[in-house]
Parts: C-alpha cells; structure tokens; sequence
C-alpha cells in the first residue's frame, strides 16, 4: 500500500483544533479529477468537504446525526442538510430515490460501530466514493506510551473491507503535528474530536502521560478509499 507523510507544526494554526480534519478533507476532493454534480457527503460536520469543492456543481446533500454541526454548514440553494445516522438502512432507503455522482466521507466512518454494513449501505447507492477513514496509527505512540490498546481499527482491516465493498484504490497518509507545549498538545486531543470524545484516561493517568510521551507531536493515520 501506498504511504505518504506529510508535517505540520499547530503553531501556524493556532486555536484551530481541526487542523488535521481539513487536511484531510482538501486531500479527499484533489483526487476527484472530473466534476462530479450530484454530491452526497456523509458524516459531512461543518462542512469541510463542502468548502473544497471549487467546480460548480447541481446539488450536494450532507448527512450528519448531529443537528450541532449541521447548523454550521455552508447552507444555500444547492446544498440539502439532512439529519441521519449513517448505520441506519432507512436513511440510505430515502436517499436511493437521488442519483449520487460521488459519494464523499471525511475523518467520520472511524466510528462506525460496523464498517461492513456501513459499506454496504454505501454501495447500495451505485457511486462511486472518495473516503477517508482514520486508522489504529492515529494517537499510535501515545497509546502506546499509556499501554492502551488502540482506539481504531488498523489500515490493513479497512483496506481489506473497501476491497470487499468497493472497486478502489487505497492509500495511507501519516500526519504528524509538531506542538511548542504538552498543554497545547493535550488541549488538541481533546478539543480536536478525533479521539471520539472518549475519556479513557483519569485526571491523574492524564498527567502521567503528559510527563512521560516522548514525542513533540501527534500522530495521525489515515486511509483513503477511491474508486
Ligand atoms: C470528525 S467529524 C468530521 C466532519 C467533516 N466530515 C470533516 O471532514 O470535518 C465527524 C462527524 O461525523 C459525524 N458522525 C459520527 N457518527 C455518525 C453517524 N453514525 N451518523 C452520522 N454522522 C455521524 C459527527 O457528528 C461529526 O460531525
């Protein structure tokens, strides 16, 4: 599989704790080389698909379970923002009555409880998909250092179960974002909601770990799926 890494320091993105995420949205919509119109993003938050899309297109529809941050999408005429939960068969029952030209997911199916029916919702919709999915490497060292197993599946499964799902290519991208301080660092995991929101960690567990990650960084991994 291919693997890229690319480098970030948070300090030229100060108070931005989605950082990460937009990378990984602006690297999902470069690899769409034609201009697809019918556009469904699914797990679509605020929006950062939305914002790399510069053709013009007829219609984009964004699917989130959380009325929070579909308040902050980009709205206006071309844009649907639907509420649903992306495990649930009724919700892609409705959807088939719309032909997609793509189908979009960034930084979201990591949470699927299920990735196999999840991908077979998805496919059920006859599109071709630009996905990214974070992966086991995501935090690596810091697990490791807090000798907790992985929050995350790991790239091989994914990529085995998109090759089940979908005709597509697959590749690997390692982020990593430097940081001045452990506080910031910290602040950034919590706040960034990669980690799920999940506090795994006591107050004191926490301060450990602060002392003892060896890095001045943070460790993302993340898996593209195109087809
Ligand atoms: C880390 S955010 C990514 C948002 C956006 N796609 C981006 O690239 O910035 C993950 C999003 O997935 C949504 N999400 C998580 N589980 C979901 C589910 N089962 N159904 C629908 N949306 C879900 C969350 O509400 C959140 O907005």
């Amino acid at each position: 599989m291919n693997v890229q890494n690319e480098f970030s320091r948070y300090a030229d993105h100060y108070g931005s704790y989605n950082v990460i995420q937009k990378k990984v949205a602006e690297r999902l919509v470069a690899g769409v080389k034609d201009a697809p119109q019918h556009l469904l993003d699914i797990g679509c938050g605020r929006g950062a698909v939305a914002e790399q899309i510069a053709w013009p297109y007829q219609q984009l529809v964004g699917i989130d379970f959380a009325p929070g941050m579909l308040a902050l999408h980009p709205q206006g005429e071309r844009i649907t923002c639907l509420q649903g939960d992306f495990d649930d068969p009724k919700l892609y029952a409705s959807l088939k009555a719309t032909h997609f030209d793509r189908i979009f997911s960034a930084s979201a199916l990591q949470w699927s409880p299920d990735l196999a029916h999840t991908f077979a919702l998805i496919r059920s919709l006859n599109a071709p998909v630009s996905l990214a999915i974070f992966t086991a490497g995501t935090f690596g060292t810091l697990f490791k250092t807090a000798g907790l197993p992985p929050l995350l599946r790991s790239a091989d499964e994914v990529e085995r179960l998109a090759k089940r799902f979908f005709n597509a290519s697959c590749e690997v991208v390692r982020y990593s974002l430097a940081f001045d301080n452990t506080r910031d660092m910290f602040r950034y995991i919590k706040r960034s909601g990669v980690s799920g929101n999940r506090n795994v960690l006591t107050y004191k567990e926490t301060k450990q770990l602060m002392e003892n990650y060896p890095l001045d960084r943070l460790e993302f991994e993340v898996l593209f799926i195109q087809s």
